[in-house]
């Protein structure tokens, strides 16, 4: 059980198409990481860190190749699965934040956990419970634009983190912070990661970020090293 990977992806081919033209975006990525991991990806723009994400997160389709999440294989799974599986399994946290900017920091935090079905009492025990976590039980009736930089952060890790992902995918969380705020959230996730047992996957060429990483791995021209 424990020797299953978090995450397996076997060349994994992803091409963009635009008219005519077909931008190589990855050439056969393969991939283990081990459960409850926190590794980084770096690498130069333009190189597919945020399309390994995208793909990884289950939002975006690839072309070639196989993955499996846990024991699943899901490059097969139609689309209703393939949302059952993001809603309950996985987090996602970006650069600028992607907050809804008509709902509180409460409401935000509890989305994922309306979605999911989770009944009144458990759910509002549950966003008290991240909320505190993260710092923000103060600031919970507060609109995101209502906030710094970092405290919206809190709010999309707390968001992230809430429904117990088994994998969080972090698209340069840090990269809109400043040093002392970037280790707080680094910090966070880490704890947080810990506490729920979640693998995370981190695009960053953020260095604050790679040295709190148990691995890092590098993308250049959509190829893994
Ligand atoms: N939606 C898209 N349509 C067309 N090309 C894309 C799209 N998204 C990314 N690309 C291209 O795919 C390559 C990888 O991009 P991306 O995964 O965003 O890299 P990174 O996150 O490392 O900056 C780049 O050449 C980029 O221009
Ligand atoms: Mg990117």
């Amino acid at each position: 059980m424990t020797n299953v990977p978090a995450i397996r992806l076997s060349r994994i081919v992803k091409q963009y198409r635009m008219g005519d033209e077909t931008i190589p975006a990855l050439k056969g990525i393969d991939l283990d990481v081990s459960s409850r991991a926190f590794v980084a990806i770096r690498g130069p723009s333009g190189s597919g860190k945020s399309t390994l994400l995208n793909i990884c997160g289950l939002i975006d389709h690839f072309d070639a190749g196989s993955y499996q999440l846990g024991e699943q294989e899901v490059g097969s799974l139609d689309e209703r699965a393939r949302t059952d599986i993001r809603r309950h399994r996985i987090g996602f946290i970006f650069q600028s934040y992607n907050l809804v900017p008509v709902m509180s920091v409460y409401d935000n935090v509890e989305y994922p956990l309306l979605l999911l079905g989770i009944g009144d009492r458990e759910r509002r025990a549950r966003v008290l419970e991240m909320l505190h976590h993260v710092g923000l039980d103060a600031l919970a009736d507060r609109l995101p634009d209502q906030l710094s930089g970092g405290q919206r952060q809190r709010v999309a890790v707390a968001r992230a983190l809430v429904k117990a992902p088994t994998l969080v995918v972090a698209d340069e969380p840090t990269a809109n912070l400043d040093t002392a705020t970037a280790e707080q959230i680094i910090d966070l996730m880490k704890t947080l990661g810990a506490r729920f047992g979640s693998t995370f996957l981190v695009a960053t060429h953020d260095e604050r970020m790679v040295v709190h990483c148990d691995r890092v791995l590098c993308m250049t021209d959509g190829v893994l090293q």
